[in-house]
């Protein structure tokens, strides 16, 4: 196992590129079982869950070719035989999930391992079968598998009401409904910009739908026609963005970040801009300003265009290095707060009541720590670097997930990061 050690207290300064969406490229890649041609895309990045959507593709008979250095790849799905997602790949991933709705409308069944809690809450999946049971499925769930069948002649377009914003929910169902009989509307849908590209790619595909990006998506289904991709370039990875600009600002340096998207990122430079720091943007990148002093804030999360819960453990390191009391609330997820031990073993002043937490500005001091999820482990990357002395943080394979050489990124802006092998 790897893992990061990390010398804190210098000056950042250059130049960051920013890649692909993991979050977009995982429902792109499920959406290739939708079509009737091999899909070429680019812009994908080389993260660990990329390479396991592939395998599950692969796994489902599908072929695919991911040069990963220029981030392109050819998936082909034509001979798509099988349809169980086992649960070997879905406990490594649970975006797995992400296959139900596409396997279910190709196939008319499917076998989909459920997929468990995780560190940051129980994260069910009840939405989503809920929403396919109201386009005609049949589901049971057995032995730790959910069994899905559409109705005879495929699944029926439906009124969906999600009770609750779902990001992977929405990306599911409007999948599902591509390739279902007739209109299905979606209401309550998410608006995040990946489920806005997903609406895009499918469109370009010649699907009819209507609202992407809206919390109204109405989607006219082909009856069971397997659809026919354009090229498709996966959109700039907004979190990525979000905390690579939290490390300029925990070590108040300047960076800039290019094939960036900044009119995705605007809760997260209005909350930077508040606690001090300057921006300048162009169409595709965006430069971070120290401040003159870090003031700290409030923070609550939200679903999109609200703060990003994918940003709140990086937001947390940050305000460690405020002057004064913020105060942040978790609003998604039940159990998001596991960094905040971590946070406290090197030094951090925090006080947690429920989804609350109140961090009160202050030095860190460097420490083992360990990585308990993805965002929550660049979290402690990012407190490493403002933290007096040497840190290591353990466990990176949830790093290495959805982050793209994070170390070589980090270094080439002047960062003392190395990654290491445990002994
Ligand atoms: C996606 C993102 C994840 C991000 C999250 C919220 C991907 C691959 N992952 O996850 O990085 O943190 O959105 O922005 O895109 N819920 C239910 N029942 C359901 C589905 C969800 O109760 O059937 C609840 C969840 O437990 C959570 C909330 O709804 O409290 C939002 O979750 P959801 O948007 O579904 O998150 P994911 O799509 O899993």
């Amino acid at each position: 196992m790897d893992y990061l050690e990390i010398k804190g207290g210098d000056k950042l300064s250059g130049e960051i590129r920013v890649s692909g969406a993991k979050n977009a490229a995982l429902p792109i890649l499920a959406a290739t079982i939708l079509a009737k041609n091999p899909a070429r895309i680019t812009n994908l990045p080389n993260v660990a869950d990329i390479k396991t959507f592939l395998k599950l593709l692969n796994l489902l008979g599908g072929e695919s070719q991911f040069d990963a250095e220029n981030h392109t790849a050819i998936v082909d799905t034509r001979d798509l035989k099988f349809t169980t997602a086992t649960y070997e790949i879905v406990k490594t991933m649970r975006a797995s999930i992400l296959a139900l709705g596409p396997l279910l409308a190709r196939f008319g069944e499917c076998r989909v391992s459920l997929p468990g809690g995780c560190a940051i809450g129980q994260r069910p999946v009840d939405l989503h079968l809920k929403a396919l049971e109201k386009m005609g499925a049949e589901i049971v769930i057995s032995e730790g598998y959910i069994y899905a069948k559409a109705p005879t002649g495929g699944l029926k377009g439906a009124t969906i009401v999600f009770d609750k914003i779902t990001v992977t929910g929405s990306e599911n169902i409007i999948m599902a409904a591509a390739l279902a009989r007739g209109e299905t509307r979606i209401i309550n849908a998410a608006k995040e910009p990946e489920v806005e590209q997903i609406c895009e790619i499918l469109k370009a595909a010649g699907v009819k739908i209507k609202g992407a990006g809206e919390s109204e998506i109405v989607v006219q289904g082909t009856a069971g026609e397997l659809v026919d991709f354009a090229a498709i370039d996966v959109i700039s990875d907004r979190i990525e963005t979000g905390t690579y600009l939290c490390a300029a600002a925990i070590a108040n340096s300047p960076l800039t970040l290019t094939c960036a998207a900044p009119r995705h990122l605007t809760a997260v430079t209005d909350k930077l801009a508040e606690m001090g720091f300057g921006f300048d943007f162009t169409r595709d990148s965006i430069s971070i300003k120290p401040a003159a002093e870090i003031r700290a804030a409030n923070v609550v999360t939200s679903e999109y265009p609200g703060f990003p819960t994918d940003m709140q453990a990086q937001l947390m390191a940050l305000a460690t290095q405020a002057n004064g009391a913020s105060v942040i609330e978790e609003r998604l997820f039940e159990n998001r707060f596991m960094h905040v031990s971590e946070l406290t073993r090197m030094g951090a002043k925090i006080a947690l009541r429920g989804n609350t937490a109140t961090v009160t500005g202050g030095g860190l001091i460097g420490a083992d720590v360990m990585a308990t999820d993805l965002r929550a482990s660049s979290a402690l990357v990012l407190a490493a670097l403002a933290a007096r002395g040497t840190s290591r943080v353990h466990r990176i394979y949830h790093l290495d997930r959805g982050y793209e050489n994070l170390e070589t990124k980090l270094r080439s802006i002047g960062a003392k990061i190395e990654r290491k092998k445990e002994k």
